[in-house]
């Protein structure tokens, strides 16, 4: 017995030596694995100050921050961005009426066919038509936007991580590298042709500096700062890419307040089929 426990104990021991032995060239050559220069990108979003009408529970829309961004579509980023999910009708939504909406897709140009020859061409646009590209295809959209393609903004809010605060960072995310994360990643530059912008993952993108103070004459008299701007835009693509959002909260409320009274009422039938029962002693 104890010879047997001896002998297990060597074999261990043995073992042991020779796990270790095998060890050893490894930890002679280990070298912490270099890290690649980067430069960091933010990944905490900013906010408009106050934040956004439609966020938490009891959030609704601004219908006039909403007409406001979608100007501030039309004017701006509708010249590199589709809005493929959204239709003219859509508009509606956001307190135009039916004659002016089809006064406002009238204004746009939509890939049609000509109906007496037969030859592709752009026509004014009608209700169930969607907001276009700009450009024929990708291959024009990427030619025009050094090889970069503007990915369509219907749904994007939905796309990005904190996707309202994302679009609305974006937009104000075009300043200066830090000296002090330069100096951590020395290799760091912006090739010609892209922007900085700290927001975005690549650090460098390829879509040029957007929104300026004053850049649009509002409609509805609002100084159109550039922090007006972003959040006017943000809000409208928030809109595009659900514009059920304030509905669906209203409806959580509502079937809450539903399944409260059901309790109530589940409990006072019990009380009652109950009521002629007395508890044995
Ligand atoms: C001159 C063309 C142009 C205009 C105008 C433009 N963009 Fe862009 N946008 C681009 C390009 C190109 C990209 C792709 C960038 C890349 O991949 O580096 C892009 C990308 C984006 C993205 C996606 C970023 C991501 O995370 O992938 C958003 C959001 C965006 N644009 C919003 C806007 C908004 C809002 C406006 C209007 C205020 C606007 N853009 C106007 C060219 C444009």
């Amino acid at each position: 017995m104890t010879i047997r426990l001896g002998g297990i104990i060597i074999g261990l021991v043995i073992t042991g030596i020779l796990v270790l032995w095998s060890l050893i060239p490894g930890i002679i050559n280990y070298a912490p694995p270099e890290r690649p220069d980067y430069y960091a990108f933010q990944e905490k979003n900013i906010k408009p100050a106050g934040g956004f009408s439609f966020d938490g529970p009891l959030g609704k829309w601004d219908v006039a921050q909403l007409q406001r961004g979608y100007q501030v579509y039309k004017q701006v980023c509708s010249s590199c961005h589709s809005l493929k999910y959204v239709a003219f009708r859509n508009l509606q939504e956001l307190g135009y009426t039916e004659a002016e909406v089809r006064a406002e897709a009238a204004e746009w140009r939509v890939p049609g066919l000509d109906p007496v020859t037969g030859e592709s061409i752009l026509r004014p646009a009608e209700l169930t038509d969607q907001f276009p590209s700009p450009y024929p295809n990708d291959i024009a959209a990427r030619t025009a936007n050094n090889n970069a393609l503007p990915p369509d903004l219907s749904l994007i809010t939905k796309a990005r991580k904190d996707g309202t605060n994302y679009v609305y960072s974006l937009m104000l995310g075009y300043n200066e590298p830090d000296p002090a994360d330069l100096e951590k990643s020395p290799n760091f530059e912006t090739p010609l042709g892209l922007y900085f912008n700290d927001y975005f993952y690549n650090i460098n993108i390829a879509m040029p500096p957007q929104l300026q103070d004053g850049l649009i004459d509002y409609a509805d008299g609002t100084e159109a700062t550039k922090e007006q701007l972003s959040a006017d835009v943000a809000a409208f693509l928030t809109w595009t890419a659900e514009p059920s959002l304030v509905k669906r909260k209203q409806t959580g409320w509502f079937v809450i307040g539903f399944l409260l009274f059901a309790t109530v009422l589940a409990f006072l039938s019990y009380k009652t089929v109950w009521a002629g029962l007395k508890p044995k002693k």
